[in-house]
């Protein structure tokens, strides 16, 4: 049985219950963190505070936890949970929403009543970088339809769904999104990396993608501990098409190559060793940084 945290109190997700005038249910109006977990410890908590923190004032939401609460919350779900998977290999789902209001109007309340609520779901094991061990993916490329405020971490996630099942549609696992000048933003669920001649390109950051977590941690750790460069710069659609190596970065998938674009091979059609570096590095500071 998955116990569930609603609004201060644990109980079994399937008794869990939200009002159909919650502002999340209504409009989206809310915001959102994945933060994995390994063996019983959290990845990356601070940032996704902070990203949590960003997000909520982004939409003039007043935090309704610290960070400690927050912290000692997600560790009793671990505790509470450990049926979901044997390992102990969980993701953290974490919503805040703006709350419930008697009646449907798009004016913010005067008085927030905030609703959290947060699950634990398995996810895959830690990845070592061994490519016999990583999931690969398929991916077409399409125009970035989303909104301007990709930054925010919203629950209003449509625009990434119908994304995500355009890939789909296209027997593929997801989707490389390009803004109007033919620049590569992300994908609809994951960041986006290149690698071309041994060094490495992910787009900088801004209003057209998220600043995930995973990426930044990833950055962090290359500047520090590799000589492969890493830029931040704009990376073309031409770029991708000729890079060596693509990867996807997310909470749930660490960094998993991309083999395919477009119905053509990347690379060799393998994941490549820059990732396979890269991915090492990754599991060796996950819990560091
Ligand atoms: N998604 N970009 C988008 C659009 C995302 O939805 C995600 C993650 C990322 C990567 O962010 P991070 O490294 O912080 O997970 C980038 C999560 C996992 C999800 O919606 O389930």
């Amino acid at each position: 049985m998955s116990i569930a945290f609603l609004n201060g109190d644990y109980i079994p997700l399937e008794e869990a219950r939200i009002s159909p005038m919650d502002r999340g249910f209504l409009f989206g109006d809310g915001i959102y963190e994945v933060i994995p977990s390994y063996g019983g410890r959290l990845v990356g908590f601070d940032r996704h505070y902070a990203r949590l923190s960003e997000g909520l004032e982004a939409i003039s939401m007043p935090l309704p936890f610290a960070a400690e609460t927050l912290r000692n919350t997600l560790t009793q779900l671990i505790h509470r949970n450990p049926e979901i998977n044997s390992e102990g290999n969980l993701g953290l789902y974490l919503q805040v929403t703006r709350g419930e209001q008697p009646q449907r109007n798009h004016r913010f309340p005067d008085t927030v009543r905030h609703t959290s609520f947060a699950f634990a779901f398995s996810i895959p094991a830690p990845k070592t970088g061994d490519p016999k061990h990583s999931e690969t993916f398929r991916v077409i490329t399409g125009r970035d339809l989303r909104w301007s405020r990709c930054h925010i971490k919203s629950v209003s996630l449509l625009g990434n769904v119908l994304h995500m099942m355009e890939g789909i549609a296209a027997s593929s696992e997801e989707i490389l999104l390009f803004n109007n000048d033919d620049e590569l933003t992300e994908a609809s669920t994951s960041n986006v990396f290149i690698v071309k001649d041994r060094e490495i390109y992910t787009p900088p950051l801004d209003h057209q993608k998220l600043g995930g977590i995973t990426r930044n941690m990833l950055v962090d750790i290359l500047r520090d501990h590799s000589t492969v460069p890493c830029h931040e710069m704009p990376v073309s659609r031409e770029q991708v098409t000729t890079a060596d190596e693509i990867w996807l970065s997310s909470s749930t998938k660490e960094l998993s190559p991309v083999t395919e674009v477009d119905g053509a091979k990347v690379g060799l059609g393998e994941p490549g060793p820059i990732w396979s570096m890269a991915q090492r590095l990754l599991d060796k500071y996950r819990f560091d940084y």
